[in-house]
């Protein structure tokens, strides 16, 4: 499974790249709202700093406004991926832009049908909200599971990236039912390697050699 990191903050992503394991990036206009940043310099900034696919999401809601604003995204770097919501007007974008070879990243996907679909019209990857649908009293991780039966079932290459992450718990279960990629804060990617038994193990053994050898 891919990691990318789901932010527009610059020294978090320098933080998740220098691990060594960083895979990609992903934005929303919330993200890029929190820093107060102009999308198309705040892309470039992202795009020098991470070579793999970096998700910009179009704000227009209409089908030519998401194509302007696609074509324009995706001119900013050639690792652009032009993130579109599920919607109508979305999917139509979602065709034309993958019919051009622009990759693009379909959005707010709650049900199993959006993402057939958007994988039927090309779409490079699909993300899945797991924790908004868990917000709402749902699974979150049943549509991740009924996703990848559908891609699997029909030979789908569009890649399955779970989304809306909350907690290491989600990753695990991502990793299990085998989502493509997952994008999370980094606040998530913190909490992966921390466990209290390492902790406790480590500060066991440094006691442990300092009695023996001062
Ligand atoms: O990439 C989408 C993701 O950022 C949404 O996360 O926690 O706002 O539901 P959240």
């Amino acid at each position: 499974m891919q990691l990318y990191i789901d932010t527009a903050n610059l020294d978090e992503i320098r933080r998740a790249r220098d691990l060594g394991v960083l895979d990609g990036v992903t934005t929303n206009p919330s993200l890029i709202a929190k820093e107060g940043v102009d999308l198309t310099r705040r892309m470039e900034e992202i795009c020098a700093l991470v070579n793999g696919p970096v998700s910009a999401e179009v704000i227009a809601t209409d089908f030519d406004g998401m194509m302007r604003e696609g074509v324009r995204n995706a001119g900013i770097a050639p690792n652009i991926v032009v993130k579109l919501p599920c919607t109508e007007p979305g999917l139509r974008a979602c065709k034309a832009l993958s019919d051009q070879g622009i990759r693009t990243n379909m959005t707010l996907c709650f049900q199993p049908l959006q993402a057939w679909l958007v994988a039927k019209a090309g779409a490079f990857l699909v993300s899945p909200f797991i924790g908004r649908l868990d917000d709402v009293g749902q699974d979150g991780m049943d549509l991740i599971a009924q996703i990848r039966r559908v891609y699997d079932t029909y030979g789908f290459q569009t890649k399955l990236l779970a989304a809306s992450i909350r907690h290491p718990k989600h990753m695990l279960e991502c990793l299990l039912a085998g989502a493509d990629v997952a994008t999370v804060p980094y606040s998530v990617i913190a909490q992966l390697l921390k466990h209290p038994l390492t902790e406790l193990g480590l500060e066991k053994f440094l006691a442990d050699h300092r009695k023996a050898f001062g």
